[in-house]
């Protein structure tokens, strides 16, 4: 795992966004894993700021989200589709039918399969992670199997007590999601783990003592060749410590 260390969430985003932008430029036709959550807005912003300023096109770009939660309408503003679009796809010159989030509405199984096979379709060439304080990765919680594939999940209390800021108590939260496998985020040709502030520490503390276990999600990326973790000074002096 190929540890970039920034100054803070600013610098972050502005290495995260230009190594996307360089992908976009060199491969038009990307395939491009996303996230949601507080963690990859500034790259969003960047992207965007990117097209406007002419710098790069999304015209063949493809993306297929991690998750979406379940009993939420599309149009609902804390569903993943209405961040999605709020955050990056309006902005740009994405084709909508190239951009894939899991269905959280219907027949389940058949959804899940479907995305499987899209993104057999369609291989991504960089997914982008976030990390739950708890260490998920997706909505991949803690005591998940590495060979799962796109499932639904219910969510660590953890999780939704997280999740519970952009909802207006506890109980609006959501309790189940259907998110991409640990599988299936191994597949992705390269990943780029963002994390900041001290709320991540202990998770990336626990990513960096390099035991790969269930009890921690992020681990099975020690599986992965093509991993870059993006991290914060305020973790990465941690970081440092931990491994001198
Ligand atoms: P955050 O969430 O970016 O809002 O911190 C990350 C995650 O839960 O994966």
């Amino acid at each position: 795992m190929k540890i970039i260390a920034k100054k803070d969430y600013d610098a972050m985003s502005e290495y995260v966004a230009e190594q996307l932008i360089a992908q976009i430029q060199q491969k038009p036709d990307t395939v491009l894993g996303l996230a949601t959550g507080s963690t990859p807005e500034g790259v969003y912003e960047r992207l965007v700021k990117a097209y406007q300023d002419g710098r790069v096109t999304f015209a063949r770009v493809r993306t297929f989200n991690l998750d979406e939660y379940i009993g939420l309408d599309k149009a609902h503003a804390q569903s993943y589709h209405a961040y999605m679009n709020e955050k990056l796809f309006k902005h740009v010159d994405l084709d909508l039918t190239r951009c894939h989030l899991p269905d959280g509405s219907g027949d389940f199984e058949a959804s899940s399969h479907a995305y499987e096979s899209a993104l057999k379709q369609y291989p991504i060439d960089i997914q982008l992670l976030g990390i739950g304080r708890n260490g998920h990765i997706g909505f991949n919680e803690p005591g998940t199997a590495f060979d799962t594939a796109t499932h639904v999940v219910t969510l660590d209390q953890a999780t939704v007590a997280d999740n519970a800021r952009y909802f207006k108590d506890l109980a609006a939260v959501p309790t189940q999601a259907i998110t991409m496998g640990i599988q299936t985020i191994l597949k992705a040709k390269a990943i780029i783990l963002m994390a900041s502030g001290e709320a991540k520490r202990e998770a990336i503390m626990r990513l960096m003592s390099g035991k790969v276990t269930e009890a921690l999600p992020a681990s099975a990326l020690h599986r992965h060749g093509e991993v870059t973790l993006v991290i914060d000074a305020v973790l990465s002096q941690h970081v440092s410590r931990h491994t001198l």
